[in-house]
């Protein structure tokens, strides 16, 4: 593993914004004893908390950044309900999910949605987090490696001649939230596979993520999987003592790696 690891907690639809700044301030508390020098730390509160986030991570110095979970592709107009990227820049977010499976199915983004909605965070100096990952008919039939790569192509020819650094997480659809992790070896080979893609578009040096029920007990595993450069984590973000265990497993075994 060559990249500094990224470690992005993605909260979903949980915490109003008085509970987003207990977590964020528990988050600082416990990263004061716990080793995390060698990765970044990113969380990705509901827009609604971003505000206060951001303003907890600076008063109080905290070694976070802000991301932010969908944006708009548009720059702005009668798009009720809507967020755009320049919105989420002002706000000091760095980083947005950008097609995360439950976007994909339950919100209709389809793929030429995810690619514009890229495009138009690395026009505002946002890094996307583009999330790919298979359902569990694809993988039971076989045709994940197709589709994962066709998903991440369609995004990647669409970013061609934009500037810019993008992340890409691998999060297969049956280990979200199901507690069923990929194996090291499904993870290993996915993540080779996008790293190739990656480098077929002059973007191999991206960092890679996997997302998929990420604990405290499979993360110092994952972490030391070749193209695995981090972790994207739903249900053990929610609280303080998982996600930065998982942070410190993930900066010590970096640590020693290098
Ligand atoms: P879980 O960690 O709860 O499986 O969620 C993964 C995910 O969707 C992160 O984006």
């Amino acid at each position: 593993m060559n990249r500094r690891p990224l470690i992005i907690a993605n909260w979903k639809m949980h915490f109003d914004f008085v509970e987003a700044i207990h977590l964020v301030q528990q988050i600082g508390v416990l990263l004061r004893s716990k080793s995390h020098d060698n990765v970044d730390i990113v969380v990705a509160p509901p827009f609604v908390d971003i505000r206060s986030v951001a303003s907890v991570i600076e008063a109080d110095r905290l070694p976070l950044a802000v991301g932010a979970q969908h944006v708009n592709a548009l720059e702005s107009g009668a798009y009720t309900g809507e967020v755009s990227a320049s919105m989420l820049r002002r706000l000091m977010v760095k980083f947005v999910l950008v097609g995360h499976s439950e976007r994909r199915t339950l919100f209709s983004m389809t793929g030429d949605i995810v690619a514009e909605t890229a495009a138009a965070c690395l026009r505002h100096g946002i890094t996307p987090v583009v999330c790919v990952g298979e359902n569990s008919d694809e993988r039971e039939g076989g045709t994940h490696r197709e589709f994962v790569e066709q998903q991440l192509t369609e995004t990647l020819r669409f970013l061609e001649g934009l500037a810019g650094s993008i992340v890409v997480a691998y999060e297969p659809l049956w280990a979200i939230g199901t507690g069923k992790v990929a194996s090291t070896g499904e993870v290993d080979e996915m993540s080779k596979l996008i790293r190739a893609t990656l480098a077929q578009h002059q973007r191999g040096e991206s960092h890679i993520l996997y997302g998929g029920s990420v604990k405290t007990d499979n993360a110092a595993e994952l972490i030391t999987i070749a193209d695995i450069d981090g972790f994207l984590i739903g249900g053990a973000s929610l609280k303080a003592e998982s996600f930065v265990e998982i942070v410190s497993q993930s900066s010590d075994c970096y640590g020693k790696k290098r």
